[in-house]
């Protein structure tokens, strides 16, 4: 039993280490790798581009996210929305 606990907390120091290193999420990287996939960075810029405006942003990231099932954590979310927010849409929040 004793040990059941100390592996419990030694899993869950582990995990929270692992978020630790997490919080350097570098969203270009991350978006370069992964979230090319299905389209290119065209279709932040195109013409008759979709989403207009931050919230609607945050919410196609969050869908898009979703379909990866990488288990992105909010803030990583939250600086993958600010970089192509940067990058590319440039909306007032
Ligand atoms: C499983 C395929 C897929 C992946 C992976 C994916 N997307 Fe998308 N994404 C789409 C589709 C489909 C659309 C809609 C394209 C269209 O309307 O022509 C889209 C559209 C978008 C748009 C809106 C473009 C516009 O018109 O303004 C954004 C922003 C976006 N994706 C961000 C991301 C981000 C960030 C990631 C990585 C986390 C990502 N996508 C990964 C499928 C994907």
């Amino acid at each position: 039993m004793r040990f059941a606990v100390a592996l419990v907390t030694f899993v869950t120091f582990v995990t929270l280490a692992g978020h630790a290193t997490g919080a350097e999420f570098e969203a270009s990287g991350y978006h370069e790798q992964h979230c090319t996939r299905c389209h290119g960075s065209e279709v932040y810029t195109r013409d008759n581009r979709r989403v207009q405006s931050y919230h609607a942003l945050q919410a196609q990231v969050a869908r898009c996210d979703a379909n990866l099932a990488m288990g992105l954590f909010p803030e990583d979310l939250n600086a993958l929305v600010e970089h192509l927010n940067t990058r590319y849409y440039r909306f007032d929040k």
